[in-house]
């Protein structure tokens, strides 16, 4: 299949939590510097062109569960894929199987990264929310029906916006899912050396009802290196 290198870069606590109050503490702290240097720092390690992520991620940090604002009489819309910037050189990849997402601009911009948006939509997703996307000048593809089609969106991505190493980036859902389908070849964690005990938070890697099966995979380690504050960054290829 012709689609990018993926690895899948996370920071987490010493529990395997990917949110919580740990993140507060200096030993948090480093880990973020950390987790944030390798991927997009002045010398990042990867080089990758996109990072993808799931809708609750986006909502959590970009979207902020704003509802689009939809005109459910706009024109109908061509069918297929809108590929609005191919040469941006940066994407921000999310996963909206269902088009919930209210974007308010094509750009974003994290720490000192901007990224043109690309939705990865289904066939289910209507003409209001199409419409919507295209106004805002932000790319979509769609891949599966009803169900995300992970090698199709992974082959789209390389095709259409040459994306050649994709950053999976969150959370535990989406994360899981690409491992399941056998379409993430790398981890990257950076663990931090702290923990908060708490229930609530979602973990690295999450099974999810209708989404993947929690089938046990087995990881090759390929560097363990010692950071700064006590974190540790682990590499490791996926076992097929
Ligand atoms: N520490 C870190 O490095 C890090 C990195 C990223 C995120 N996070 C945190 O992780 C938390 C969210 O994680 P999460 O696991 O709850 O959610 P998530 O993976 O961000 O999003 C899950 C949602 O994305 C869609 N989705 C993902 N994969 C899909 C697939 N294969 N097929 C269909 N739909 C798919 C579904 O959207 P619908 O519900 O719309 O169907 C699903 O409910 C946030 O708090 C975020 O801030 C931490």
């Amino acid at each position: 299949m012709n689609r990018p290198y993926v690895f899948c870069h996370m920071m987490c606590a010493l529990d395997g939590k990917i949110m919580g109050d740990y993140m507060g503490t200096p030993q948090g702290r480093a880990a973020g510097d950390a987790f944030y240097d390798i991927a997009f720092g002045e010398e990042p390690f990867y080089h990758h062109q996109g990072w993808l992520s799931g809708r609750v991620t986006t909502d959590d940090n970009f979207t902020f569960y704003r509802k689009p604002d939809l005109d459910e009489d706009a024109p109908a819309v061509p069918a297929g894929d809108f590929i609005a910037q191919p040469d941006f050189g940066m994407f921000y990849v999310s996963v909206d199987p269902h088009g919930k997402l209210g974007w308010k601009s094509s750009t974003l911009r994290y720490v000192d990264t901007t990224a043109h948006v690309v939705e990865v939509l289904t066939e289910q997703v209507g003409n209001g929310y199409r419409a919507f996307l295209r106004k805002l000048g932000i790319s979509y593809i769609i891949a599966g029906e009803t169900e995300l089609d992970h090698g199709l969106a992974l082959s789209k991505l390389k095709e259409e916006f040459n994306i050649e190493t994709l950053m999976l980036g969150g959370g535990g859902v989406l994360n899981w899912s690409f491992l399941q389908a056998g379409m993430c070849d790398e981890i990257s964690i950076v663990l931090a050396a702290a923990a908060d005990g708490s229930p609530d938070t979602p973990p690295v890697f999450r099974a999810a009802e209708g989404i993947s099966e929690s089938k046990a995979l087995g990881f090759t380690l390929k560097e363990a290196k010692a950071m700064d504050d006590g974190a540790v960054w682990l590499r490791y290829g996926v076992n097929r």
